[in-house]
């Protein structure tokens, strides 16, 4: 393949029928798409067909993401012509302030004035309020009585992540119900240019407003400290750290609650290896790991662009054209994680890719961590009789950029 933007371009005849559509659909709740597993071992590098037609490469073998993904001479900015298209208006996720879409050196800039907010030891210490919070949750849930059906994502999965990251950066607990309407809007692959357009310019409204309060009277949270720092640094820029805000309430409370729900899932699925954590928690990070593994709910967004031809699995990706380095695949290689199809809560998980790979590998990886690990281990204490109402398989999944669902029911 030569350079693929020119391609399709120049030749709008140039025949692509046969090449696949991404992103390919999931069937089933509890595996990624099939078609990983069937392009790896032929076509490790592939093309595939995106929303606004033009083609990409996807790649599928663990080596050839994790390459990809610690390139140097690649780009984030998804406001570039040739940045997979995963949804026909990606550009709009290359919004001000969204570490995201940054390349070097601005990347590397504005993480590191975030980065000591992440620790692991910085999330140690939240440790205790997010065990509050769970138990505060898990006490609602239990006084709705046994038998009943209670909704999980809106009892549990969300109102944890909401709550903590509200917390963390200084954004008031009651606007919940905005945010997270906002933030499904910009997930859902249905929604139109202008759905996700209206979502983000509410978002930016509220936090830009709530920036400027910080400005005047600061608490001691994360957006006021960053108020702080950036000024302190003589580069403070208000639409900046409103960027920075919606990034960091958007991506700190969705992803983790769809883990919550898909994990919770996964076990009840599975009462053996259920069991074996409810008799020894000391397994609770390692099955943490492997439920992301398993799951990979961020598979398609650790997208980029090669700004230099680069050598990879055979292939030579040219300068210009974009590539997918599905985090799915990837953690489903069979080389790397035997038998990936299996939920194996003692496997060695080292390498997996759930959170990214390289300068742009998760930033709240670790408070994501402590959630779940805190929600596994006191769900399934306090509720040890907790059970699906409806077959696993039956679970409504969400056709989102990351991948979840919409409804858990469960009783007990
Ligand atoms: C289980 C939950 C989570 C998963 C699976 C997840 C996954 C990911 C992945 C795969 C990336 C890399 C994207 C890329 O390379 O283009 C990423 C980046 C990021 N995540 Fe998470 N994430 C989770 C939770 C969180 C939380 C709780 C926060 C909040 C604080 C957060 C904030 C971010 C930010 C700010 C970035 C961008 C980092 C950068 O570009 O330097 N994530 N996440």
């Amino acid at each position: 393949m030569h350079n693929l933007e020119r391609e399709v371009d120049d030749m709008p005849d140039a025949d692509t029928s046969e090449t696949p559509s991404f992103p390919f659909p999931r069937t089933c709740p509890f595996s990624p798409p099939a078609e990983y597993a069937r392009l790896r071992p032929v076509e490790p590098m592939s093309e595939v067909v995106l929303q606004n037609g033009r083609t990409a490469w996807l790649a599928t073998r663990h080596e050839d993401v994790r390459a990809l993904l610690s390139h140097p001479a690649t780009s984030s900015n998804r406001a570039h012509p040739s940045f997979p298209a995963t949804v026909a208006d990606i550009g709009v996720f290359a919004q001000k302030g969204f570490l995201l879409s940054m390349d070097a050196p601005d990347h590397a800039l504005h993480r590191r004035m975030v980065t000591s907010e992440f620790t692991a030891n910085r999330i140690r210490r939240l440790r205790p309020r997010i065990q509050e919070i769970v138990d505060e949750c898990v006490t609602g849930i239990l006084e709705r009585g046994a038998g009943r059906p209670v909704d999980l994502v809106q009892e549990l999965s969300l109102p944890v992540p909401s709550l903590a990251i509200c917390e963390l950066l200084g954004v008031p607990y009651d606007t919940r119900s905005v945010f997270q309407k906002h933030t499904e809007v910009l997930l859902d692959r249905a929604s139109t240019p202008a759905d996700r357009q209206h979502a983000f310019g509410a978002l930016r409204e509220f936090l830009g407003e709530l920036v400027v309060s910080k400005e005047t009277e600061p608490d001691d949270a994360l957006v006021s400290r960053l108020v702080v720092k950036y000024r302190e640094a003589g580069v403070y820029d208000r639409e900046l750290i409103t960027g920075f805000a919606v990034l960091l309430l958007v991506a700190g409370h969705e992803t983790t609650a769809n883990m919550i729900s898909l994990g919770v899932a996964a076990l009840l699925r599975e009462p053996a290896k259920l069991a074996r954590i409810t008799e020894d928690p000391s397994l609770t990070p390692g099955a943490v790991e492997e439920i992301l593994r398993y799951f990979s709910i961020v598979d398609y967004p650790t997208a980029r662009v090669a700004l230099e031809d680069i050598e990879v699995g055979g292939v030579t990706v040219r300068a210009g054209e974009g590539f997918i380095a599905s985090a799915a695949a990837a953690n489903h290689d069979g080389q790397v994680f035997p038998d990936p199809g299996e939920l194996d809560i003692g496997r060695n998980t080292s390498g997996h890719v759930a959170f990214g790979f390289g300068v742009h590998a998760c930033l709240g990886q670790n408070l994501a961590r402590a959630e779940l690990e805190i929600v596994y281990d006191t769900l399934f204490r306090r509720i040890p009789k907790l059970r699906l109402v409806s077959p696993p398989e039956e679970i409504p999944f969400k056709d989102a950029t990351v991948f979840g669902i919409h409804r858990l029911e469960v009783t007990w």
